[in-house]
């Protein structure tokens, strides 16, 4: 029998036992809330690391679920923020500082001809729609299974396929995620299942004439990475030019992450309107709307409403300009893909040493491990894998000292500073390998149990 490995988590336990008591499940997003006795609290974060407050130390894949793209507390982006700090905050008044970053975007991603600031991905998606609605004056959209385009109501529609039968003929259920989500919005959202063709071409005929907008994630950020084939969204632009729906590209993840100028830049599709944010201020709040200047101009008074408090904080665009400038600029994104594409050659080795077929799924630099030999093409065909192995790594990776997503549907995301430090890849595959033996011996150990 192996050593179980063994954390203490003595002060996050006590924290969390006071923390609930005022803050519900004690934290402050429901999926920081990793159960009574193995919720954790941060200390501080540095490049592909963080540290908790019992002091254990962890190499960190999820990079608060991507935005930490050169890695955490990053003195370069950190320091922009600081002169940010003295330009003042916000003044319900523009600043020169928006039309620098808004420059940069443009030479980055040539579909973003203009740009609209927002403070979050739900913030930017959830314009995006009301844009594509006002531009074409109607009202339903399309939504691609698996896909998650943030916190508002009319993106909170999904496939229940945990709840699916694989072997029937019928289509998962549609269903919200969670409570609090009126039904009557739920007849504006129309799914169909990812890289099937036909269905999207059935789909557009059969509504295409009332859709304002598709929107697609190619690389789904929230579904194990699972990625569109280039003919499906080449397809996808093609029935929305025919049934003049807005193509709406959901960047808030892949976004200066898998290139300069996006996942569309790597798919050879020009959306209408795309959507970035996360890796764009390494960490600060902030988002935008972006796309072709004909429907991005209705965004205006009598138009489609835009604004907020917050949007262009000084803050947040004196780090989006420093950190977009450094993406555009030097070699961070090939550093970041690289690492991960070691990860993943040295996590291979592991897992063939013992026989474990699985593939990747996603990009180098995001991307989801899958216990089967082909990757997933879509969220149905996610069910069909295995993933008891994953979860149960993951249980021990954390107590290893490497953080990743303990559901599955979570890619791992790469930083430059994972990169940059060498002990990061030995520290990771080190864990990785005693997490798989003891994965293995916890399953058999299981299985003769039962
Ligand atoms: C593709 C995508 N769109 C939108 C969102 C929502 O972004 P936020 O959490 O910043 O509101 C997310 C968040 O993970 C996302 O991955």
């Amino acid at each position: 029998m192996m050593q179980m490995p063994r954390r203490d988590l003595s002060r996050s336990n006590a924290q969390f036992r006071r923390a609930v008591q005022r803050l519900p499940l004690g934290v402050s997003s429901t999926f920081r809330y990793w159960g009574e006795d193995r919720t954790i609290y941060l200390a501080e974060g540095k490049g592909g690391r963080i540290r908790d407050i019992d002091g254990n130390h962890y190499v960190d894949y999820r990079l608060g679920y991507g935005p930490a793209i050169l890695g955490y507390a990053d003195n370069r982006v950190d320091a922009a923020a600081r002169r940010g700090m003295e330009v003042g905050g916000v003044f319900a008044l523009s600043t020169e500082r928006e039309l620098a970053v808004a420059d940069r975007i443009a030479k980055m991603v040539p579909s973003a001809e203009l740009v609209r600031f927002s403070n979050s991905g739900t913030e930017a998606v959830m314009g995006a729609l009301r844009l594509a609605r006002a531009y074409t004056g109607r009202e339903s959209y399309l939504l691609v299974e698996g896909g998650y385009h943030g916190l508002f109501d009319a993106a909170m529609w999904q496939a229940d396929v945990e709840g699916w039968d694989a072997g029937s003929n019928a289509d998962p259920e549609v269903v919200p995620y969670g409570k609090g989500i009126p039904p009557t919005v739920r007849k504006l959202a129309h799914l169909v299942p990812m890289n099937d063709m036909q269905r999207l071409e059935d789909t557009f005929r059969r509504h295409g004439d009332q859709l304002a907008a598709m929107l697609i994630e190619p690389i789904q950020g929230n579904c194990c990475a699972i990625s569109a084939r280039a003919e499906y969204v080449q397809l996808a632009r093609k029935l929305c030019d025919q049934y003049g729906v807005l193509l709406i590209i959901d960047e808030v993840k892949t976004g200066f992450r898998v290139a300069k100028g996006g996942v569309q830049s790597l798919l050879g599709v020009r959306p209408d309107i795309s959507t970035f944010a996360k890796a764009m201020g390494n960490g600060y709040p902030i988002a935008v709307i972006t796309g072709r200047a004909d429907v991005m101009r209705c965004f205006r008074c009598g138009g489609a409403s835009h604004g907020g408090t917050y949007t262009a904080h000084s803050v947040s665009l004196a780090a989006a300009e420093a950190c977009l400038r450094i993406l555009d600029e030097t070699p961070a994104l090939a550093t970041l893909a690289d690492y991960g594409a070691r990860l993943k050659t040295g996590v291979s080795s592991i897992l063939d040493a013992r026989g474990i077929v699985h593939s990747y799924t996603g990009h180098d630099s995001m991307f989801g491990l899958f216990f089967a030999a082909e990757p997933p093409d879509n969220y149905r065909a996610w069910k069909t894998s295995d993933y008891s192995f994953y979860d149960q790594m993951a249980y021990f990776l954390h107590d290893l000292g490497v953080i990743c997503e303990p559901d599955s549907r979570e890619p791992w995301f790469m930083c430059e500073a994972h990169g940059l430090d060498p002990a990061c890849l030995t520290d990771t595959l080190k864990a990785v390998e005693t997490a798989v033996d003891l994965t293995l011996e916890h399953l058999e150990t299981a299985e003769k149990a039962s």
